[in-house]
């Protein structure tokens, strides 16, 4: 069912709490890509055009949860959001209790107010990611915890929106138990989560084939899920990664000293077996015997010679999966080919990235799961040239391998 978003409701004098995921990478107090912000905003204006007053709420980073990190301050980021509304941008000390409160009654119709770090509370993260703790209960005290802070954030809001994408694999407090708080009919998505469930759920559930998946990383163990899913919906899965050495293992290729899973051999194994033909993985390998930039390198097929580690899927392997990418019409990429970050193991990555910008160019439609190989795209300048680049990262794949989140769930129908 479609999600009720944010421009289908009547917004003006009523105070909408947004929640956002401005966990913007940052080096020294700048932010260093912004994406995560520009991609929210089509529904703040939304909301600051029709005269609503707008209170946003993020995580950054990983704090302690113990109050005030001034490295994991939002306060930059209320800065970059000015400059790109050309307008100020109210900020808030905390996220509750009495600045919060103080700052949300100063908004005015049409005004924006970004609140502090939600994660400067260790409520909000108190129960984490429905996958990872299925059946978690919390304790009474920490149960007590929850319900203050999500009373003391609800009482922020008319309105609720989740335009956090990013974060929507996690089950925090300003994710699930403020929208339960405030009750049906005062949900909403924004346009962010609309756009994000378009591309991972309605265009790889009924794709416009040949579908084509391409899977990279270190680890097959993150990949299991997205590929048992992807396995009876795609045409071809091609691998790439040190994930690719798990499945060489698998079938009895030498990895030399690439990194490998072991203890996912029989786990490689089967999906192996499932997959049949579909699942492709790299005919060669660019191997070095340290991982470092400018090593010497050599490319070998097949077996990866004792001694040294696959760096990146090899030419062949690179103008096979373009040859692949550039005949589909649906085409779905996450994790790099290689040590994109340390060159020369970039090169696999980057001729699959052009594939996919030419793949665009001819009508494909292309998306990348958040993360990496959004790193990646962008390092090659073609970010324009994608259809759709997630922002999410964990959240992308996990919504790939379920298919629904709670925190989505609970929002108002259409
Ligand atoms: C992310 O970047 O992965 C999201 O913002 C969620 O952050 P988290 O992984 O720290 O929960
Ligand atoms: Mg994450």
């Amino acid at each position: 069912m479609a999600k009720r978003v944010i421009d289908q409701v009547d917004v003006a004098g009523r105070r909408v709490l947004m929640r956002v995921d401005y966990n913007v990478p940052m080096e020294e107090g700048a932010i260093t890509d912004d994406r995560r912000i520009r991609q929210s905003l089509e529904s703040v204006r939304s909301v600051m055009d029709r005269g609503g007053r707008l209170i946003l709420m993020s995580h950054l980073g990983r704090p302690k949860g113990t109050g005030v990190e001034p490295a994991f301050s939002l306060a930059p980021v209320a800065r970059r959001l000015g400059e790109l509304l050309q307008c100020s941008v109210a900020f808030a000390a905390d996220c509750v209790g009495a600045p919060a409160d103080e700052s949300v009654a100063a908004v005015r119709d049409g005004g924006v107010l970004l609140l502090e770090n939600l994660r400067f509370h260790a409520a909000e993260t108190l129960i984490d990611s429905a996958k990872k703790n299925p059946d978690k209960k919390p304790t009474a005290e920490q149960k007590a915890a929850i319900e203050s802070f999500a009373a003391g954030l609800a009482r922020h809001a008319d309105l609720y929106c989740n335009n956090a994408f990013g974060t929507c694999h996690r089950k925090h407090v300003s994710m699930y138990d403020v929208p339960m708080r405030l009750g049906p009919g005062r949900r909403v998505c924004g346009h962010l989560v609309q756009k994000e469930l378009k591309f991972l759920g309605d265009a790889t559930t009924n794709p416009r084939r040949p579908f084509a998946a391409i899977l990279g990383g270190a680890k097959v163990s993150d990949k299991i899920g997205v590929i048992e899913q992807l396995l009876s919906r795609v045409d071809a899965i091609l691998i790439g990664g040190a994930m690719s050495y798990t499945f060489y293992a698998a079938k009895g290729l030498g990895v030399g000293a690439s990194l490998c899973e072991r203890d996912k051999i029989d786990l490689a194994r089967g999906l192996l077996d499932k997959a049949g033909a579909k699942l492709h993985l790299p005919q060669d390998s660019v191997c070095a015997a340290k991982l470092e930039a400018g090593a010497a390198t050599s490319t070998h097929a097949g077996n990866v010679p004792d001694g040294l580690m696959g760096l990146d899927i090899g030419p062949a392997t690179a103008a096979a999966y373009a040859k692949q990418i550039e005949s589909a019409a649906t085409v779905l990429w996450n994790g790099p080919m290689g040590v994109f970050e340390t060159p020369p193991f970039d090169a696999g990555t980057l001729a699959v990235a052009r594939a996919l910008a030419e793949a665009t160019r001819r009508g494909a439609t292309t998306i990348i799961g958040g993360g990496d190989s959004a790193a990646a795209v962008d390092a090659a300048g073609l970010a324009d040239s994608m259809s759709h680049i997630s922002t999410g990262g964990g959240a992308s794949l996990e919504y790939l391998e379920r298919g629904s989140f709670a925190t989505l769930d609970l929002l108002d129908e259409a």
